[in-house]
């Protein structure tokens, strides 16, 4: 197990990914919240941090406990803090030291440079920079610009470096990783999915026994790899629920539903779309539809659940991501731009007690445990969809004629994307229906109906996105698909926003 403390870089998580790619287990923790015992921890890593370590109010914490007594890798604040507080010095640099570098100096007696040359790229992302090595220091690398992008400290198994590994852009950052966790600090590269899937069905075996667990399935990959795994745990002891809100995809809920059966899972469905439909009446802001459906499902699922004798337990597909404590660079709690209902866990009057068997794991974790699972490649290849479906995808109110209307359009999109063999190059899309109707003409007659537009985007964790560059003669053929064949539309446009400033979703 390694650990990895945070100093509030937008990095962090990329390190626990990259380190996870080596099959080594890893954990998050906020610098000012280090664990009391850390003898289960083979390594640590410091991240970066958007301060400044000259800076009164950035981060200072007590490393006594790691620094000379683990294996220890400082990147960018990290490395920069242990020269300010251990003899060095750290001053403003005078170029702007921001992206693409090469090295330039390798000391190759090195192990933790073994496998990389001058010349391989780095990425760089810091104002200040390290002038004067710490006490013991021995430079191990420089750039053109930056005399000490790594260095080690003489007599530990301490290693610090200016660049970041993580990045992509780094192009032997993975290779520094493994050079300094598997052979400087020795550490087992045991984490794979089939591991993992032992350990955790074992786990969940051991801690559930006899006792009765419900689960509420979404269609999504998370909740569908935590049902499987609970599956595989304790069989028809899991109660699944799998909820029509009335705003899924067209023919979603049958197929799904069917694929869950098909899977040996006891999952029970419940058509409640007239109830959502009906409650969402009239209704056309945004937040107030989210929170209308959140109450809703809720209703219905704690009805479902109270069917179900005895239950003990509640699953959830809870991911490693909405579990990790973050280090705020303002302090303050971040602004809500969206109300996401489905993070939050679960109402109080439900008196369960929650499993989360895929809290440890990253969202390319969760598919891979699937594969391993056997689960269907398409299934788990599936774009995110919201938890409010098509309502947040229809502006202003909604209809059971519109939601009818968006379905259509939506299917022809997505299943025209499938037959291009875009599908899996976008990381999400849909359709949106706009409150806008414009004239047009088909045959000889003036018409006056709906435009949609079509959404696809790129992005890996749905925090930035931008708009994909669809082909020209599929994007043709689909308005013409779409105005053909869905009657009372007869506009369709493309969204060409990237995310920030415009959202994935409209609403
Ligand atoms: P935005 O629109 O904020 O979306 O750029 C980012 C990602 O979040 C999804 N999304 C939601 N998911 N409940 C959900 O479960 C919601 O209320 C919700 N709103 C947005 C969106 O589809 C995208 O993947």
């Amino acid at each position: 197990n390694v650990l990895i403390l945070d100093f509030g870089s937008q990095y962090t998580q990329l390190i626990a990914r990259r380190v996870r790619e080596l099959n080594i287990f890893c954990e998050i923790k906020p610098y000012n919240n280090l664990p009391e015992d850390l003898s289960e921890y083979k390594a640590v890593i410091l991240s970066g941090s958007p301060f400044s370590v000259r800076a009164e109010d950035a981060p200072h914490p007590d490393l006594s406990q790691i620094k000379g007594k683990k294996p220890l890798l400082a990147v960018c604040y990290g490395a920069q803090y242990l020269a300010h507080f251990k003899g060095g010095k750290v001053a403003p640099s005078s170029t702007r030291e921001y992206g693409r570098a090469k090295l330039s100096f390798i000391d190759h007696n090195e192990p933790f440079f073994s496998g990389i040359s001058e010349g391989s790229q780095v990425w760089m992302s810091h104002s200040d920079t390290i002038s004067e090595l710490p006490t013991g220091g021995i430079k191990l690398a420089s750039t053109h610009d930056v005399e000490n992008a790594a260095y080690k400290i003489d007599g530990e198994e301490t290693y610090a470096i200016q660049f970041h590994p993580e990045v992509y852009h780094t192009t032997d950052g993975k290779q520094l990783l493994e050079n300094f966790l598997v052979h400087i600090a020795g550490v087992a590269q045991t984490w794979t999915p089939d591991s993992f899937v032992e350990t955790t069905v074992a786990e969940l075996k051991r801690k559930i026994g006899n006792e009765k667990v419900i689960l509420g399935l979404s269609g999504g990959v998370d909740s569908t790899v935590a049902a499987v795994l609970l599956h595989k745990a304790i069989g028809p002891h899991l109660h699944c629920i799998f909820v029509n809100n009335g705003l899924l995809r067209k023919n979603e809920y049958q197929a799904v539903l069917d694929q869950y059966h098909g899977m040996g899972l006891n999952v029970k469905g419940v058509d409640a779309s007239a109830r959502f439909l009906d409650n969402l009446e009239g209704e056309s802001d945004p937040e107030t539809k989210r929170k209308t459906i959140g109450r809703v499902f809720v209703e219905v699922f704690d009805d479902e659940s109270h069917k179900v004798d005895d239950a003990q337990w509640l699953a959830q597909g809870t991911i490693y991501p909405d579990v990790i404590e973050s280090v705020s660079a303002t302090g303050g709690p971040s602004a809500t731009i969206k109300s996401h209902h489905n993070v939050g866990g679960l109402p109080d009057y439900m008196k369960l007690k929650v499993v989360e068997p895929l809290r440890m794991l990253f969202k390319d974790e969760v598919r891979r445990v699937g594969a391993s699972l056997g689960i269907d490649k398409e299934l788990l290849g599936r774009h995110p969809f919201p938890g409010p479906g098509l309502a947040i995808r229809i502006l202003g109110d909604i209809t059971r004629e519109k939601v009818a209307i968006l379905q259509e359009v939506d299917a022809i999109f997505i299943n025209g994307l499938k037959e291009w063999g875009l599908y899996d190059k976008v990381w999400q899309a849909g359709a949106i229906l706009l409150p806008v109707n414009s004239v047009g003409v088909m045959g000889d007659e003036r018409t006056y109906e709906k435009c949609v537009a079509l959404r696809a985007v790129e992005s890996t964790d749905g925090m930035t996105a931008d708009w994909v560059n669809l082909p020209y003669e599929f994007l043709q053929k689909t308005s013409n698909d779409i105005i053909n064949k869905v009657r009372g539309v007869n506009r369709v446009v493309y969204d060409i926003s990237s995310k920030p400033p415009a959202t994935i979703e409209w609403e």
